[in-house]
C-alpha cells in the first residue's frame, strides 16, 4: 500500500444538492481506504453537523452501491460556521468546528459543494487553521478555476429534455412557453439547455434584455409562420430597465432596495419599470409575482399569443447523475485521494480537460463564474438565429 501523509479524513456535502454527491462521496472513500488506508468520517448535514458533532464512519461497504443514488448519503444544510443560528440566535461556532474536527481525529476535512461551501471552508481554514480540500459541485456550473462542476452535466440533460418536451405542446396549442431555469446569477445551465433543446429565446443574467426585442422576435417567428416559441429564461435574468432602476437605486439611495421591500409590505407595488404605484391588499400577491410569470404576461400582452409558464425548479437537480457526471466524480474523488495521501491540502480539486488540478482555495473565493460575453455558447447561440434579448 502507497505511503499516505494523511492518517484520516472526514468528509461533508453542503449547499444544494445535486446529483453526483454520493458518486463523489464514494470515489473519495474507496480510493482513501483502498488505495491508502486512510479512517473515513462521514459528517451529517454540512457544516451544522460538524458544530453539532453528530458523524458516521465510512467505510467500503457504506459506500457500495451508491454511485447511481441522487442526493447525498450524509444529507446537506446551507449552514454557515461563521454565522449559523443556534437556539434562536445568530453564531458564529467556527471555533466549535474546528474543535470538533479536531476532537475527532481529522487531519483534512473534504468538502463537497459549490461557491458557498468553497468560502466556507477557505474560511475554516483561514481562521481556524484547519486542512482543507474541496471538490466542486453545482448545477449552476460557477465555480471558478475549473472547467466545470459535477452535477452540471445531468441538470442540463434534465432541462433539455424539459425543453424538448415543451415543443410537442406549445406547438400543438400555438402557444409560447415561458420556461424559468435554475443557476443562480449565472446563466451556464439555461444557455446550456437552452441551445441544446432549441429554446428560440435564451434570457441570462449576463446579458440584461429588452422587453420589446424579444417580444418583436417572437411575432417575427409568428409572421414566418411558426406555430410555437420556447422562452428559456434563468432565475437571476433581469430586463435592461430593471438593471438600469437598480444601478440608479444603488448610486443615489443606498439603502433603497430594502425600503421596497418595506414599502411593499405596506402595500405599495413596484411596476416593471422600477417606480412603484399603490394597491389594494388583495392584489398583494402582484409583489412576489415569480419572474417567469411575469415575463410570460408581458410577452403574452405585446405579442397578442396566448403564453404558459413552465418553472423545472428542483426537479433539475434531483434523481440519479448523468454518466458524464459519475466518470467525473470518480475522476474528482480519486484525485482527491491522491492529494490527501501526499498531504497537498487547502486546494480544491479542479477539472482541467481530461485531468484534474489542485488550484488554490484562495484563488478560487476570490472570483466567480459567470458566463463571458464573449464565450463561445453565446455566439453559437446566435449563429442559430436565437434571441439572447439583447438585439
Ligand atoms: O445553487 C444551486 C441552486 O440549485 C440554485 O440554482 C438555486 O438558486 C438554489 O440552489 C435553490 O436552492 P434551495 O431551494 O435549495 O434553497
Amino acid at each position: 500500500m502507497p505511503k499516505s501523509k494523511t492518517r484520516c479524513i472526514g468528509i461533508l456535502t453542503s449547499g444544494g444538492d445535486c446529483p453526483g454527491l454520493n458518486a463523489a462521496i464514494r470515489g473519495v472513500v474507496k480510493a482513501v481506504i483502498g488505495e491508502y488506508g486512510m479512517s473515513v468520517i462521514g459528517i451529517r448535514d454540512g457544516f451544522r453537523g460538524l458544530i453539532e458533532n453528530r458523524t458516521t464512519p465510512l467505510d467500503n461497504p457504506s459506500v457500495s452501491g451508491i454511485l447511481t443514488h441522487g442526493g447525498t448519503i450524509l444529507g446537506t444544510s446551507r449552514d454557515k460556521p461563521y454565522r449559523i443560528e443556534m437556539g434562536g440566535q445568530e453564531m458564529d461556532m467556527t471555533a466549535t468546528a474546528v474543535e470538533n474536527a479536531r476532537g475527532l481525529g481529522i487531519d483534512c476535512l473534504v468538502c463537497l459543494g459549490g461557491r458557498g461551501t468553497q468560502k466556507n471552508a477557505y474560511h475554516l481554514y483561514d481562521k481556524g487553521g484547519l486542512n482543507v480540500l474541496t471538490i466542486p459541485k453545482t448545477i449552476d456550473n460557477d465555480v471558478p478555476e475549473t472547467d466545470t462542476s459535477f452535477g452540471f452535466d445531468t441538470a442540463m440533460n434534465i432541462a433539455a429534455e424539459a425543453i424538448d418536451r415543451l415543443h410537442t405542446t406549445a406547438t400543438s396549442h400555438q402557444r409560447i412557453i415561458v420556461c424559468e431555469l435554475m443557476g443562480h446569477h449565472a446563466g451556464w445551465l439555461t444557455l446550456g439547455a437552452g441551445i441544446a433543446g432549441g429554446a428560440d429565446v435564451i434570457l441570462i443574467p449576463e446579458i440584461p434584455y429588452d422587453l420589446d426585442v424579444v417580444a418583436e422576435h417572437l411575432r417575427q417567428r409568428h409572421r414566418t409562420g411558426k406555430r410555437f416559441s420556447i422562452v428559456a429564461v434563468a432565475e437571476g435574468a433581469f430586463s435592461q430597465k430593471e438593471a438600469e432602476s437598480a444601478a440608479k437605486a444603488k448610486k443615489h439611495k443606498p439603502g433603497e432596495e430594502k425600503k421596497k421591500v418595506a414599502e411593499a409590505k405596506e402595500g405599495k407595488h413596484h411596476d416593471d419599470e422600477g417606480g412603484f404605484h399603490h394597491f389594494d391588499r388583495a392584489d398583494y400577491h402582484m409583489v412576489e409575482e415569480p419572474k417567469a410569470s411575469r415575463l410570460a404576461r408581458q410577452l403574452q400582452a405585446l405579442t397578442g399569443t396566448e403564453a404558459r409558464v413552465t418553472t423545472l425548479g428542483h426537479v433539475q437537480r434531483g434523481g440519479g447523475p448523468s454518466a458524464l457526471d459519475r466518470l467525473l466524480c470518480t475522476r474528482l474523488g480519486t484525485h482527491a485521494a491522491q492529494l490527501l495521501a501526499e498531504g497537498t491540502y487547502n486546494v480544491m480539486v479542479a477539472v482541467r480537460g481530461d485531468g484534474c488540478k489542485a488550484v488554490s482555495l484562495k484563488k478560487v473565493v476570490a472570483q466567480k463564474n459567470t458566463v463571458p460575453l464573449d464565450h463561445s455558447w453565446i455566439s453559437t447561440a446566435r449563429l442559430v438565429g436565437t434571441c439572447l434579448g439583447d438585439e
